[in-house]
């Protein structure tokens, strides 16, 4: 078994984290970009929101690739897979599966997985090594913002992008994203991409808030991870988790809410911030899609969709698509 290749994109001394933190921190309503929940701890309790009763997303998406992805592997004719934002790639096992299958005279010969958090990128690179010996692996952290463009291939590609990441962009982050995405295509690559559908307020407010407070703690780990790497002094009790879904635009959004007046040190910015009581800093929005908008969003970006596919109940879709030369 040889090693998986390991390349470093992100700055090494936490620049882009506190350039975020300062600009969060200085607008008002505060808000911090939620790609920085994804610390060793964030990517764990990422992990057990997924096996939460009230969390669909990941189950419904699951039923989705086991039954899809023999008919993705022949749309894509992929040789090359590229995982954005891959967290664990327990999904994708179904993808490497099916494209692992010889598929008129090419089969899958390299798995690139891409993602923020290090500790993810290397976990997920050393077990997938050993599960698939045939397969040449690269790990990348980088941020899907900044370096989609530092990512090379050689064979025909099949880009994939699952469990709803792209809610988490807003509507101008995502044109950036879909357009990146489009740029680093080669004619006959396709492009998989999962996206949360529009259901009941009920269903969504359940996943967000659930029972156990998983998701609670979650969304507290960012002033964790904001402690550690700034050195400050974010108090984990005087603040309160908030979920609710925000019908107008469509996204779930997560917030933080100060539970009294207080001045929060940030010590590697020499920045003082000061939360009344009741103010609530935003942490992440999670957008809801109607098919048809998914279908019209790829189109802007130039990538033309060849198939979408549903669970049973609707929930939750994949779309391949392919970009337009
Ligand atoms: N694809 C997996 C993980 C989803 S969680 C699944 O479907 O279960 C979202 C993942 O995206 C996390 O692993 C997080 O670290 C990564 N991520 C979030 N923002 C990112 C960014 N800007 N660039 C790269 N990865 C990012
Ligand atoms: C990664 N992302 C799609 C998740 C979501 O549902 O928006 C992150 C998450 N936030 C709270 N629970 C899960």
């Amino acid at each position: 078994m040889t090693n998986p290749t390991i390349r470093f994109l992100l700055d090494d001394n936490g620049a882009s984290l506190a350039e975020d933190v300062l600009s969060g921190l200085s607008r008002q309503p505060k808000a911090i970009p939620s790609k920085w929940f994804y610390d060793d701890r964030g990517s764990e309790l990422f992990e057990e929101i997924t096996s939460l009763p009230e969390y669909y997303v990941t189950r419904k998406e699951e039923e989705i690739l086991l039954q899809r992805s023999p008919e993705i592997a022949q749309l894509s004719k992929a040789a090359e897979l590229v995982e954005l934002g891959a967290g664990n790639s327990e999904k994708t096992r179904a993808l490497l599966d099916a494209l692992s299958v010889p598929n008129n005279g090419s089969r899958l010969e390299r798995f690139v997985l891409f993602d923020v958090s290090e500790d993810a990128v290397r976990q997920t690179a050393a077990a997938l090594t050993t599960q698939y010996p045939q397969l040449a692996i690269e790990g990348i952290v980088g941020d899907f913002d900044h370096h989609l463009d530092e990512i090379d291939h050689s064979y025909r590609c099949l880009f994939i992008f699952l469990g709803g990441t792209i809610g988490n962009l807003n509507p101008a982050e995502r044109e950036d994203f879909l357009t990146d995405v489009a740029f680093s295509m080669k004619p006959g690559d396709t492009f998989l991409l999962g996206t949360d559908l529009v259901k009941s307020p009920e269903h969504l407010h359940a996943a967000y808030n659930d029972a156990q407070g998983i998701t609670a703690d979650f969304n507290l780990n960012i002033l964790k991870v904001i402690n550690r790497e700034l050195d400050a002094n974010f108090k984990l009790d005087q603040f309160q988790h908030v979920a609710f879904w925000d019908a107008e635009n469509s996204w779930i959004e997560m917030r933080l809410k100060s539970l009294c007046d207080q001045e929060v040190l940030i010590g590697s910015l020499n920045l003082d911030v000061s939360f009344g009581t009741g103010e609530e800093m935003r942490t992440e929005i999670s957008t809801k899609f109607l098919s048809d908008q998914v279908a019209s969003e790829l189109n802007q970006a130039g990538l033309k969709v060849l198939k979408r596919w549903t669970d049973s109940e609707r929930f939750f879709q994949l779309t391949l698509a392919q970009a337009v030369c």
